[in-house]
């Protein structure tokens, strides 16, 4: 049995559909069933368990999480240790991704805040952009699946790319840094920094005024990591002194991003809802039913969380 606590219960029938065809013979449960009997369950696909909750499944073999970024089953004090987590990877979501991301960074070179701004207000706001992609450096923070294929795709929208990750790089087209001591050398490269990191102690409030400052001045930002990792008032306050010139934040500490807060009527500033990469259910359910199969098979599982890493 698979137990499934993502996107609410009214997404079940979704969840059910897709595993019918992937996985016919594997029965699918909603988390807060009171019909399940723990000691039944096998698998978990969650995005957010209950601290504590998965610990009580004694007999529980995988947790797979329902998002590439698994930080908030990872944060469970009383995640048993021994347990694989499996991240989601569907070719679906990096390319989602990869989307979003050229989307996010296209709005900045192009302005498209103004544009929309100028429309909602029924104004003829002629400009011109001030900048072709081959004259703007897009540095990726984290070049994992979602950011190596977003370098790929900026790459051939004719950006010229840099990236930053822990461990150095070797991708086509992409000068790679690695590590804190070449933070500042990237950070100085790039006129259009993106965040797609994951949450760990080390990327907390990464995004704050010390590295901002560090950027070119009138740079632009992207984040689709995580919320944690953005000091929001500081990406505020560097957009009021022009230090950013525009940002596309997907991701927030608080999400949904309360009504009153002053992020939403910034003029340089663009909120999309946590939604840069959400492959379909169906499949996410072929995903999982794929690594289900290879798990009975004795085979090894792929994308596995690490902890000493901490993704
Ligand atoms: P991966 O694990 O594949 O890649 C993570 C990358 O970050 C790696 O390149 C890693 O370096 C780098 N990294 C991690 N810690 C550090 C650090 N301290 N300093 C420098 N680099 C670091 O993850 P994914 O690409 O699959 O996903 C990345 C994140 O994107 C997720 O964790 C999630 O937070 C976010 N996400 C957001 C979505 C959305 O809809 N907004 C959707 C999907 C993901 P190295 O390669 O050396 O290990
Ligand atoms: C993810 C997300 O991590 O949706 O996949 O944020």
């Amino acid at each position: 049995m698979l137990v499934v606590k993502s996107g609410g219960e009214a997404a079940l029938p979704e969840w059910r559909a897709g595993f019918a065809e992937a996985a016919p013979g594997l029965e699918v449960r909603w988390w807060d069933d009171p019909s399940v009997r723990p000691e039944e369950v096998r698998y978990a696909l969650v995005w957010d368990p209950e601290p504590g909750r998965l610990a009580r499944l004694l007999n529980l073999r995988v947790i797979f999480g329902s998002g590439a970024g698994v930080d908030v089953i990872a944060a469970d004090p009383a995640l048993p240790r021994g347990l694989p987590v499996v991240r989601m990877a569907t070719p679906g979501a990096t390319q989602r991704m990869g989307e979003y991301v050229c989307w996010a960074v296209l709005s900045l070179l192009k302005d498209a805040r103004r544009i929309a701004m100028a429309q909602a207000e029924r104004r003829w706001d002629y400009f011109e952009p001030a900048f072709t992609a081959p004259e703007r450096t897009v540095g990726i923070m984290g070049l994992g699946q979602m950011g190596g294929r977003a370098a790929a795709m900026l790459r051939g929208l004719g950006f010229p790319m840099v990236g930053w990750s822990r461990t150095r790089k070797a991708l086509n087209g992409v000068e790679s840094f690695a590590g804190e001591e070449q933070r500042d050398a990237f950070l100085a490269r790039s006129d259009i920094l993106v965040c797609l990191l994951p949450a760990t102690p080390e990327t907390r409030h990464i995004l704050s005024a010390p590295l901002l400052s560090g950027l070119p001045r009138g740079a632009g930002l992207v984040n689709a990591g995580r919320g944690v990792q953005q000091r929001l008032d500081d990406i505020l306050a560097a957009l009021d002194t022009g230090q950013l010139s525009g940002a596309v934040l997907d991701v927030f500490e608080e999400e949904p991003l309360p009504a009153g807060h002053p992020a939403w009527g910034h003029p340089r500033l663009t909120v999309t809802p946590h939604l840069a990469s959400l492959p379909s259910r169906r499949e996410r359910a072929a995903y999982v039913a794929d690594c289900i199969a290879r798990f009975e098979r004795g085979e090894a599982l792929p994308n596995l969380y690490d902890r000493e890493r901490g993704y």
